[in-house]
């Protein structure tokens, strides 16, 4: 595993106290041929769900840089700087990680190349016809929900993570901790060139919808595809998990809410200890890197 480290020594600006972690640029490059189908305990809704979710991420993270991008010149601050540079290393080997896992399911029927090639579609419209202020918005508020899934699997539920293949454990693990890292990156840069907390609120309520919407109708793309539609037992337990409770929804109620909220930074949820954890037991990182500053 390479890694590049963004940030090895506190920031020494005013808003050190609010960038708490090293953002490390690490790559996979992992094969996924062993991996079954349903490799999220054996369960078809639960690994289509998810499955479904990573066809949507090679084009994704390819527009969350695009638009962090969009505004990186005007940067002078040079922790920031660098931490951007991290975000973007970081974003395009997840992208390049799922491809590889997206294509293997595309080639066993599963239609994740729709599924993208229809999520590339919606961000073409989107740069031709959004301003950077807000396709960065967009970006912000993805982030927000990468950062509370990824808070979900690595401290609230982490004996989820022991149900997946491998493989596949590995791969959305070292996601995981990753978006974490980075999770007030596009935050940090809008709050400094943008800093519009009414767009902010808007764009959330929306990408909140859309997300919703799309996540839907993949999932019950991929189970009709899979013959899995009629499956009841499958449909009550995956749907327990994401919306009962404990589910992984419920569990992110109040740090979704506190997004709307005037003076709500990412690190105001301090998960720096999970984190911690995290990296050494799926990346057998010992060093300390949830450093206090
Ligand atoms: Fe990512
Ligand atoms: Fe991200």
């Amino acid at each position: 595993m390479t890694t590049a480290t963004a940030r090895s020594k506190p920031a020494a600006t005013t808003r050190a106290d609010q960038r708490p972690v090293e953002i490390r640029v690490r790559k996979m490059g992992k094969d996924y041929a062993q991996t079954p189908s349903y490799w999220f305990d054996n369960d078809p809704f639960l690994s289509l769900f998810f499955t479904a979710f990573s066809a949507t991420l090679p084009v994704g993270e390819k527009q969350f840089i695009h638009s962090v991008r969009l505004f990186q010149e005007r940067i002078s601050d040079p922790v920031l700087r660098e931490e951007i540079r991290a975000f973007i290393g970081q974003e395009a080997h997840h992208a390049k990680e799922h491809d590889s896992f997206n294509r293997l399911m595309a080639e066993r029927g599963l239609s994740t190349d729709r599924i993208e090639q229809r999520m590339a579609r919606m961000f073409e419209w989107i740069r031709e016809h959004a301003s950077p202020e807000q396709q960065l918005a967009n970006t912000v508020c993805a982030e927000h929900f990468t950062a509370m899934m990824a808070d979900y699997m690595l401290s609230k539920s982490p004996e989820l993570m022991e149900k997946m293949d491998p493989a596949m454990r590995n791969l959305w693990a070292w996601h995981a901790i990753e978006e974490a890292e980075h999770k007030a990156v596009a935050f940090d840069v809008y709050r400094q060139e943008v800093n519009d907390v009414w767009r902010l609120r808007r764009t959330m309520v929306f990408i909140s919808l859309s997300i919703a919407g799309h996540v839907t109708f993949d999932a019950l793309q991929l189970m009709r595809e899979a013959g899995e539609l009629r499956n009841v037992k499958s449909w009550r337990k995956g749907l327990k998990q994401l919306f009962g409770r404990g589910g992984m929804f419920p569990a992110m109620a109040r740090e979704y809410l506190d997004f709307y909220r005037r003076d709500f930074h990412p690190w105001q949820h301090d998960n720096r200890q999970s984190l911690a954890r995290a990296r050494a037991k799926y990346l057998g990182e010992t060093t300390s890197s949830a450093t206090l500053h």
